[in-house]
């Protein structure tokens, strides 16, 4: 159970390497959940007797989720030994055969599903080693050292995109009546490098006909480590524990949680960057005998992460844990128990089997510590467990240590933010019980189970939808959409021991879900017993915004859930499919919004620490961060830029733009270098063919000229650098900034508009022709935000534009009419139209475009019962469902959540003085919507100083406004039709 009470302390009180004589400690001893192991590499040795030709290898075999037809959408029902995908090697035809047995209701066991040819060179001698290497739905298949080509198996489709089938599961050889042939040495290995042996099994002792064999490869559990020590029987001042672990950890002290954190020690580039925590455990430890026990789980160390194939121990294919604990006692005198092999004891053999960020936990309550079997632990090193493989091309290298730190974290860990209590329930077939948690969050269940009998199975599934009543899904309805968490499974087993009342809290996994699926007990747990735990970096909301339009005020929760959902530990782009990354584009756009609801100056200082990890050699800043690389190019990696600007702006910290300068200045200069095109001064990003995203997920994004976007951001980054150099005092720097800054717009505005219409024309940048005239909304928005056309009548002609193509009906690339209104942009300029708007007098539109109900729009969502931020502006609509979109397609992405920062800055006007970062002195500029819809808004932010309050109320022709000021902070005040005027601290009326 939690302890919540229990504190950490501040990780600074010790300087010195608090860890002296510590030993990362655990076992080499493997643990292996088949059902829940989506890619591998599994190898056989084929003898083939003379006169015969073919014998098979079977994997995927068994998988629960296809013998029970409640556990999967392709409507099948297996029997034992009946559902397995195989691997034949066929001599006499040459070729290696795939088979898929019971996948889905088409599949006829005997009918060779994709067969690849063999070279005869490859058949020479009798025996032969067939590897098939899985990576979700693909199968490679490999004879001897030759890759023969690739098979995709997966019912529903092929990459980490789908539902994975098939999983490890059951594993065998097959013999044919009438075939002589010998399968052995049947190996399953960890699908990264260096490729760990996860299981082998002898196989067949010898030739034989007619075997059908299939096995459960499954065995271990997640290691506990356990330390007894005593304390000496005098007054302590002081204890404290430091502690850390590759892979996640959870600490008890005499049987109570330490501290309250969740995925400690977080992910980080843990090749450059370990964090570790400290918990003061002074009131939980005892004069005399005192017992650590220390449950360790794979996390974002070993266990999955990204979308990738292969995206298994990225850091390393070992759990280990290090950890300090130091005793002051009154009397001065000092004791420390350190992790060392010696006195650490280790099992296996404990309740939790198996924990998988992405795929679930499985835990047998049967299973007991008091049981176990405990050994001594072992001193774990790196060597020869850290992969030389990377993320994609461009990522670094994990096994790279030379300039690893071990630190101290000092951003908040992932915490339990909120508990939320099951709504209702319904049971959408024979003992399905689907609860809805009334609310799309990250976190984990805590269940209460009564009754069950001992060795009960109780199983947890987790979505963001059902599936809705369409043709389409026809015979699915209700039940859970998992099709969108593709490669992710995010199913909890719980085998129930004899206790009476049991809780299921599953602490080393995490899900992002609305809707709970209960299966396997005999009985609905009542809606009081079915919890949630909202797990989040974030603590406490910062911003407030309320106004007279409830679908506004249901936006801003929107963003808020997002928010709460996609920070933990890094800031992730959603929190639920198997993905769950750092993308930049992502926090680019959001981050100003981030700062404004929040205090997340040291959670975003960890990343940017993240973000220059994994910045590469030759300045490019990262896509994604941890791990590295991708092919976002400018808009995604400008985060490297954004963030510490954004960051200073909001709380006035030069100390993060002096942390990223230095590395904000060599990503300008690659891109100085690199991305410009030499001979036309085009904006490439280095690449005619494809430089990288654009304006991701707009709906008009076929037309969009992307090197406009880009080069759009670059003088935005250069103003930011700018203003940096200035804030830290190199004014040679700025200089330079300021001279590229007006050489770049002046290009901008040369190159991209028509000076008598302020139309857009294309550069001829793919898939553009030059000096086409590109008349979308996204081709005006960010000039306009950036404030590049400095000529201010072109800037009308300009602005006039962006009215025109907001008036006007809209035609998405997929043929979708869009009424005047709506929001024909994508992740990056959906997050500065409506600055682009105000910012050139036009809030009206602002607040029309804010207020907008029909696709694509941000209340649109909102209609359609959103609780979080969509990825998509029409995830899911009423009349298509999810519009075939049905993996790609997450139900709480942050990114189109960035309009949260006008509402603070424009409609509540609590903006940022430019002159001055922080908000000791600020700009006070509500706005009242001009067009009368939105009657009264009202909010706060949290400085600090103190709360800042401002709020307006149209009432008659007139518009009151109210405001406080904290004490010791000032406003200049800009109200329409008065003069500006300096307020202090108090409250004001106007
Ligand atoms: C993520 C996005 C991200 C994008 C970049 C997606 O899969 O979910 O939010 O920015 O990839 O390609």
């Amino acid at each position: 159970m939690l302890c919540l009470a229990t504190l950490s302390c501040s990780p600074k009180a010790e300087s010195a390497d608090p860890f002296t004589g510590a030993k990362w400690i655990g076992t080499s001893e493997r643990v292996l959940y088949a059902d829940y192991l989506p890619q591998f590499i599994l190898s056989a040795d084929i003898d083939i007797a003379p006169g015969s030709a073919r014998a098979s290898v079977l994997l995927g075999g068994n998988d629960p989720r296809l013998m029970n037809a409640d556990l999967n959408i392709l409507g099948v029902e297996n029997g034992p030994d009946e559902s397995y995908v195989r691997v034949e090697l066929d001599r006499e035809k040459k070729s290696v055969n795939v088979y898929r047995t019971g996948y889905t209701k088409a599949d006829v066991p005997e009918k060779v599903f994709q067969s690849l040819a063999v070279a005869d060179s490859l058949l020479a001698d009798g025996s032969a080693k067939l590897t098939v290497q899985v990576t979700y739905n693909q199968l490679r298949i490999s004879l001897g050292d030759v890759i023969l080509g690739r098979v995709n198996v997966g019912p529903l489709g092929g990459s980490g995109d789908y539902i994975a089938y098939p999983q490890l599961a059951d594993v065998g050889w097959l013999v044919d009546e009438g075939q002589t042939a010998r399968v052995s040495n049947l190996e399953v290995r960890e699908i990264r490098g260096p490729n760990a042996l996860l299981y082998h099994i002898d196989g067949m002792t010898a030739a034989a006909s007619g075997v059908k064999v299939l096995c459960e490869p499954s065995y271990g559990g997640m290691p506990v480590l356990r330390n007894s020590f005593k304390i000496k029987k005098k007054d302590i001042e002081s204890a404290t524990l430091y502690a850390t672990a590759r892979g996640i950890y959870e600490v008890s002290l005499n049987g109570e949680k330490v501290g309250a954190d969740f995925l400690a020690p977080g992910l980080s580039q843990y090749n450059k960057h370990h964090y570790y925590q400290c918990y003061d455990v002074t009131k939980q430890l005892l004069k005399g005998k005192n017992e650590f026990l220390v449950s360790l789980a794979e996390g974002w160390w070993s266990g999955e992460l990204t979308y990738g194939s292969g995206n298994r121990n990225y850091f390393g294919d070992q759990l280990a844990f290090l950890a300090s604990l130091h005793v002051k006692y009154s009397d001065g005198s000092t004791q420390s128990v350190v992790t060392d092999p010696a006195s650490w004891r280790v099992t296996t053999d404990g309740p939790v089997v198996y924990a998988s960020l992405f795929q679930g936990q499985v835990t047998d309550a049967q299973r007991s510590l008091a049981d176990a079997k405990w050994k001594p632990a072992e001193e774990m090193v790196l060597d020869g467990h850290v992969s030389d493989e990377t993320f994609g091309q461009t990522a670094p290298r994990t096994d790279e240590y030379e300039n690893w730190q071990l630190v101290p974290q000092e951003d908040p860990s992932p915490r339990v933010f909120t508990t939320l209590t099951a709504e209702s329930v319904s049971e959408v077939r024979p003992g399905v019980y689907v609860y809805d948690m009334g609310q799309n969050f990250a976190g984990i269940p805590s269940i209460t189970l009564r009754n069950l009998k001992a060795g009960q199975q109780v199983r947890f599934r987790y979505a963001e939808v059902l599936y809705p009543d369409l043709p389409e899904y026809q015979g699915n309805e209700g039940m859970l959409m998992l099709e969108n968490i593709r490669g992710a499974m995010a199913q909890d087993l719980y085998i129930a021991s004899r206790e009476p009342v049991q809780c299921f809290e599953p602490h080393f996994t995490q899900h992002g879900y609305r809707y709970l699926e209960i299966t396997g007990v005999d009985q609905a747990p009542a809606l009081d017993d079915v919890k949630g735990l909202v797990i989040s970096s974030v603590q406490g909301f910062t911003a407030h915004y309320e106004s007279s339009n409830p679908l506004v005020n249901r936006l801003w929760d929107n963003i808020r859930w997002s928010m709460l959902g996609n920070f933990i530990s890094i800031p992730t782009d959603c929190p639920q499919r198997n993905e769950r990354m750092g993308w930049s584009g992502d926090l680019s756009v959001f981050s100003r919004t981030a700062t404004y609801l929040s205090d997340v100056d040291a959670f975003l200082t960890r990343h940017t620490q993240a973000i220059r990890d994994v910045q590469m050699p030759d300045g490019r800043m990262p896509d994604v961060a941890p791990l590295g690389g991708a092919f976002g190019g400018l808009l995604w990696g400008s985060a490297g830029i954004t963030v510490p600007y954004e960051c200073y702006r909001q709380y006035g910290d030069t100390s993060i733009l002096a942390l990223n300068y230095e590395a904000m200045q060599r990503y300008m200069d690659l891109i100085a270098k690199k991305y410009i095109e030499k001979e036309t001064g085009l904006m490439t990003q280095g690449n005619r063919g494809f430089g990288g995203l654009g304006d991701w997920l707009g709906p008009q994004n076929g037309q969009l000229d992307n090197s406009a976007i880009w080069d759009a951001y670059y003088i935005f980054d250069l103003q930011i650098m700018q203003e940096a150099a200035t804030a830290l005092g190199r004014n040679d720097d700025a200089a330079a900034y300021s001279q590229k800054l007006a050489d770049r717009k002046k290009q901008f505005v040369d190159r991209y508009f028509d000076k008598a219409t302020g139309r857009f024309i294309a550069s001829g940048y793919r898939p553009t022709k030059p000096g086409q005239i590109i008349h979308i909304q996204s081709s005006y928005v960010l000039p306009l935000a950036f404030g590049i056309i400095e000529d201010e009548a072109l800037r009308r002609k300009v602005m006039n534009n962006l009215v025109e193509t907001i008036l006007r009906p809209g035609v998405t690339d997929n043929g979708i009419s869009c009424p005047p209104y709506s929001l024909m942009t994508g992740f990056i300029t959906t997050a500065w139209i409506s600055k682009a708007l105000s910012d050139n007098g036009r809030s009206d539109m602002a607040y029309r475009l804010l207020q907008q109900t029909s696709y694509p729009s941000w209340l649109y969502p909102v209609t359609q019962g959103a609780t979080t931020i969509w990825e998509r502006l029409d995830s899911y609509t009423k009349e298509r469902g999810f519009g075939g979109n049905n993996s790609m397609n997450s139900f709480n992405h942050y990114s189109f959540g960035a309009v949260g920062q006008w509402l603070m800055s424009r409609s509540l006007g609590i903006d940022r003085d430019p002159a001055m970062p922080g908000f000791k002195h600020f700009i006070l500029r509500p706005e009242a919507d001009p067009t009368g819809q939105m009657t009264w808004a009202k909010g706060w932010y949290d400085t600090p100083y103190g709360r800042i309050e401002s709020g307006w109320k149209r009432s008659g022709g007139k518009v009151e406004y109210e405001f406080t000021i904290p004490e010791g902070c000032s406003a200049t005040l800009r109200l329409p039709g008065m003069p500006e005027q300096e307020l202090t601290a108090g409250r004001h009326l106007f």
